[in-house]
């Protein structure tokens, strides 16, 4: 484990530190300090092209379509083009995962280890919301995020922390500085500072930081437009905790003024 500076951590190794209670608490004070912790090489890079190349092909072949989170909902793929029925404005293609349903890449054991210290992480059983039912009212979903050159970009926005998660780990699909050149995802610190995260990692590697802290995603390549279709752009892949509609026990997901 790397000391980036006195409070942000790079680690290298996720399938230890789930056993380690000392670097979970570690990650949670991190976390509630509204820093961040970078995992190096989560998810192998040929898994996730293998995985990218699967994706684009239902992107291209099939059409998206809006499906709220519902107990037995299906895995589906929707696009956003600055929507205004979103609680956070946006321009992305969607991919979404419930662990009910079965799917190629068995998303949900591949990636249990992720969910697994994202409970730990909250104090709560780790593999709860990972069953085929919902439990208090949530679902562990993963959600695949496309955002294309030339448009691509997800506002400033806070997400709901509570006893259902405290973060939202990020793996990252693409590399910047490859893939795509400019813009991309952005923490906002208490001292309003932005944090270009993406330059922190490359495709592989995981990033941890407080859901409730301000994040936006600025525009991927504005001058370096792509066809939607060719699938150019930022790839993310992010591990949630959801409610289902009408559980209004959670709050949603709140834009803020820029
Ligand atoms: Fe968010």
């Amino acid at each position: 484990m790397k000391q980036e500076n006195k409070e942000n951590i790079i680690i290298e190794d996720i399938e230890n530190i789930i056993h380690e209670k000392k670097i979970i608490d570690q990650i949670k004070s991190i976390l509630i300090k509204k820093k961040y912790c970078v995992i190096k090489n989560v998810i192998d890079k040929e898994w996730i092209k293998a995985f990218k190349g699967y994706l684009v092909n239902i992107g291209k072949n099939s059409l998206p379509n809006y499906k709220s989170i519902s107990p037995s909902a299906p895995n589906s793929h929707r696009i956003n083009i600055n929507d205004e029925r979103s609680y956070v404005k946006g321009t992305f293609h969607q991919f979404v995962f419930y662990p009910w349903n079965q799917d190629l890449f068995s998303l949900f054991k591949k990636t249990r280890n992720i969910f697994f210290l994202k409970n730990l992480i909250n104090g709560i059983r780790k593999d709860k919301f990972l069953k085929n039912r919902l439990e208090d009212n949530c679902t562990a979903r993963i959600a695949v995020q496309f955002y294309p050159s030339g448009q691509g970009f997800l506002n400033t926005h806070i997400d709901p922390i509570g006893d259902h998660q405290l973060t939202v780990p990020m793996i990252m699909m693409s590399s910047k500085g490859i893939d795509y050149f400019s813009g991309g995802g952005k923490i906002i610190t208490q001292s309003n500072k932005k944090i270009d995260i993406d330059s922190l990692c490359e495709a592989g590697d995981m990033i941890l930081s407080n859901a409730s802290s301000p994040h936006c995603v600025d525009i991927i390549d504005k001058n370096l437009p792509k066809p939607w279709l060719e699938f150019k752009g930022r790839w993310i892949m992010l591990f949630a905790v959801n409610k289902i509609d009408g559980n209004d026990k959670i709050k949603n997901s709140k834009e803020l003024l820029a």
